[in-house]
């Protein structure tokens, strides 16, 4: 866990607004968590919220007291909707439950929480959690698109077992230590004070191409645009990260060192000499084979036919770093791009990889994922499997990095 003394939003102003759900008692840890790193936190609870935990205990967490109504004579004098609006660096919902998230959608203003979201022009970070199907409907999935479409930033929610009744699938809400990291990256705080200040990240992105001769190639449909997302969400939370970047179209990420490689060998070269990292990530698309002898002229097309190829394997970079005896990064993550039985094909390349953890992903072409600007992934570990909901590669990258920092920052890190 982070150290309580990492003072990494310090002097930020942030409101909660708390709402109703049984993930209300994760609020508290995330009062918590934003406390230590220095915010000053002022909550506001739904009349939903107050079911769950109490103004007495979450105004001892804020070291202020909970605000909960709209109405109080004694809150709009002291304080007032307009402020509690006005004053935060930024707004974060957790848990928003699916009727707070239609009230914002819409727009409504018909209590505390609802209108102190319409009247703030901050930036607001919104974690939803509820039931399965309640998430899955297609109201709350209109309105999340319309928070988005409104520039609101939506953080889970994850998947797994619900508090109630056991049942399981995607309405748990982000835990706590992701929210912090999301709400870090959303403050834009300085890099010293960020939740991977510290820590090197070595990252693998886009294709290799594998010569045929001189102005053929073998290559995939990888545009490089999630490993550059995480390169650059990896460096906001303030890593020194080193790019290991295939040819690809899009342009290098800011604080980043850019390190190219055509082929698949090269790229193990660069990644050899990049070590040693704490975390490396290899989100690169890498070419299995290459033609085992590419000719050292341009081909010519003859009357004998097409030319065949002799192929050779490539090295496995992810399986070469991943087996290391020594000098291995704490954390190996793999990507796995499937276009049939992702979770299955994943859970036996963790294995097979000796990585620990692999994100997994449907490639089949009606997802459009390959060059794409959205991603739904599987986060595939020894403990089990998360499917996060489709989300844009950059908040992949975000919700990924937030999950490395919490993991490095962990019992061994
Ligand atoms: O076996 P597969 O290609 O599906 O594995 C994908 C994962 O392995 C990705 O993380 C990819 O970057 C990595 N990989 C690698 N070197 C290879 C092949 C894949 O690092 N030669």
């Amino acid at each position: 866990m982070p150290q309580p003394n990492e003072a990494i939003v310090n002097g930020k102003r942030i409101l909660l607004v708390i709402g109703g759900g049984i993930a209300a008692y994760k609020a508290l840890d995330l009062i918590r968590r934003l406390r230590e790193r220095g915010a000053t936190v002022r909550c506001i609870l739904t009349k939903a919220g107050h079911e769950f935990v109490t103004p007495l205990s979450v105004g001892a967490l804020c070291g202020e007291r909970a605000f909960t109504d709209l109405f109080d004579p004694q809150s709009e004098f002291d304080v007032g909707h307009i402020r509690l609006a006005r004053d935060p660096d930024l707004v974060i919902v957790a848990p928003a439950t699916a009727d707070l998230i239609a009230k914002i959608a819409n727009g409504h203003a018909d209590d505390l929480a609802s209108a102190v979201l319409l009247a703030t022009d901050k930036p607001v970070l919104v974690a939803p959690a509820m039931n399965p199907k309640m998430w899955g409907n297609r109201a709350t999935q209109r309105n999340v698109t319309q928070l988005r479409a409104d520039g609101l930033q939506v953080i889970g929610p994850n998947s797994g077992e619900m508090a109630e009744g056991g049942e399981a699938g995607v309405g748990r809400m982000a835990e706590p230590l992701e929210i912090v990291d999301a709400a870090i990256s959303l403050l834009g705080v300085s890099s010293s004070a960020r939740s991977l200040a510290g820590k090197r990240v070595l990252i693998t992105s886009g294709p290799t191409h594998e010569p045929i001769d001189p102005v053929r190639y073998i290559a995939n449909r990888s545009s490089g645009k999630q490993g550059h997302a995480i390169a650059a969400a990896a460096a906001e939370a303030g890593a020194e990260v080193v790019l290991v970047s295939g040819p690809v179209q899009v342009p290098d990420p800011k604080g980043v060192t850019v390190i190219r490689a055509t082929t698949a060998q090269d790229m193990l070269e660069a990644v050899t000499k990049s070590l040693p990292a704490d975390a490396a990530i290899f989100a690169a698309a890498v070419a299995d084979w290459r033609v085992a002898t590419p000719n050292t002229q341009k081909i010519k097309k003859t009357k004998s036919g097409a030319p065949s190829f002799e192929l050779a394997e490539n090295p496995d970079i992810l399986a070469t770093v991943a087996k290391r005896t020594s000098g291995r990064p704490q954390l190996v993550v793999g990507f796995a791009a499937e276009t049939e039985n992702v979770i299955e094909h994943a859970k036996i390349k963790l294995q097979k990889k000796g990585c620990d953890w692999i994100v997994a992903n449907d490639v089949s072409p009606a997802h459009g994922v390959m060059g794409g600007d959205r991603n739904t992934v599987h986060l595939v570990t020894m403990q089990g499997v998360e499917s996060w909901p489709s989300q844009s590669k950059d908040d992949v990258a975000r919700q990924l990095v937030g999950r490395i920092a919490a993991s490095l920052a962990g019992p061994r890190g």
